[in-house]
């Protein structure tokens, strides 16, 4: 073909073979994950017929070839001579230590879930509409909880919290806490812990996230400091809140602009809300990186669609970057608007009256 450059064909080429490679993986990752291979290698190294006995008998045909594709990806590792395979503490981080940080068996399942709502979206394309939360995925709701756990477990109470202006002194003496758009409930759940002599209530205007939000609840047994409503962030008749927190869901919602105003009401006047939202630059140029990639992508599959298929549609997306967000959440009345700090993955703004 005229005009194309060998070299860059073949650096294309070696880009695609790592990208498709990862995407082959997510199958036999996610059997990894489920029948309890990577939990049975984080023990010991084991060869094939070893660890299709540990994890239960399964079979040793099947094992074997996970393994070889694992170790191929370079997420096992492999003796030949002995013919058994291991895992580092590094992958065992991302594949076992569900507190890790970098935890991904959730990420995993987002996968699946985005291609199961792939007919949806294409649709939706077609025809400008949205898909509903609850309906592109049956386990979308899930997964994406799973996803963001790991970062919120080892970042909201640690690190986001405490940057913001007198309120963990307030949320240590006392305080009355929304945590809006909170899906199943993980982010209540760690800040309720942590707080036992807050009141933390927990909404989401889809049922069957407050259902698994409420069942995760029920295995803290000592956590009788949380409850959790199904609510749309504009119809939360409760109020009176010291402290507001939005995960990872302003730019899901149909009328954001509106659903700040809201949170102006169910504010204390002195009331903070500390909203996170996906790391972006404020232009769609900062954001062509591993990281952008990767929300454009979701934002794709499941953050535009879900906007669209509320009143307003405002279509936010993930990347919508903090110029955008401040500008949103000052036209809705907030006079103190500030980065309160940030993570590899998150901006975290702080919005006061
Ligand atoms: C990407 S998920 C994040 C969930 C949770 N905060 C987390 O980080 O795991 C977006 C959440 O926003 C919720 N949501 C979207 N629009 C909403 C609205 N208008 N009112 C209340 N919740 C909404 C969805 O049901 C979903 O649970």
């Amino acid at each position: 073909m005229s005009g194309m450059d060998e070299e860059k064909l073949h650096a294309f080429v070696g880009k695609m073979l790592g990208d498709l490679g990862g995407a082959f993986s997510v199958p036999t990752v996610r059997i990894g994950f489920r029948l309890g291979l990577f939990d049975a290698l984080a023990k010991d190294a084991a060869t094939a017929p070893q660890l299709a006995e540990r994890c239960g008998g399964l079979s040793e045909r099947y094992v074997r070839e996970w393994a070889y594709a694992q170790a191929a990806s370079g997420y096992l590792e492999f003796d030949p001579e002995a013919g058994r395979f291991s895992l580092s503490p590094e992958a065992a981080m991302i594949f076992v230590e569900q507190d890790s940080p970098v935890y991904l068996r959730g990420a995993f399942d987002m996968v699946a879930a985005m291609i199961e709502g792939e007919a949806k979206v294409e649709a939706a394309f077609r025809n400008g509409g949205g898909v509903a939360w609850g309906d592109s995925a049956a386990c979308l709701f899930c997964s994406v909880g799973a996803f963001f756990r790991p970062t919120y477990a080892n970042a909201i109470v640690q690190q986001w919290l405490p940057q913001l202006e007198g309120v963990v002194d307030r949320l240590k003496a006392g305080a009355r806490v929304a945590d809006i758009g909170c899906g199943v409930g993980f982010s209540t759940l760690l800040m309720a812990e942590a707080f036992p002599n807050s009141e933390f209530v927990g909404y989401d205007f889809h049922p069957a996230s407050i259902a698994d939000a409420r069942a995760h609840a029920a295995a803290h047994p000592g956590c009788n400091n949380v409850r959790f409503e199904t609510a749309a962030a504009k119809d939360i008749a409760e109020g009176g809140f010291d402290l507001v927190t939005m995960f990872d869901c302003l730019h899901d919602m149909g009328d954001p602009r509106g659903c700040a105003r809201h949170m102006l009401e169910i504010l204390k006047p002195d009331g903070t809300w500390m909203l996170v939202e996906p790391m972006a630059g404020n232009r769609p140029e900062e954001n062509m990186n591993p990281v952008g990639r990767l929300y454009y992508n979701a934002s794709t599959m499941i953050c535009v669609p879900t906007s669209l298929a509320q009143e307003v549609g405002e279509g936010l997306g993930a990347q919508a970057g903090e110029a955008k967000l401040a500008s949103l959440i000052g036209e809705a009345g907030f006079g103190h608007i500030r980065r309160a700090t940030e993570g590899p993955f998150n901006i975290v703004l702080e919005a006061r009256h």
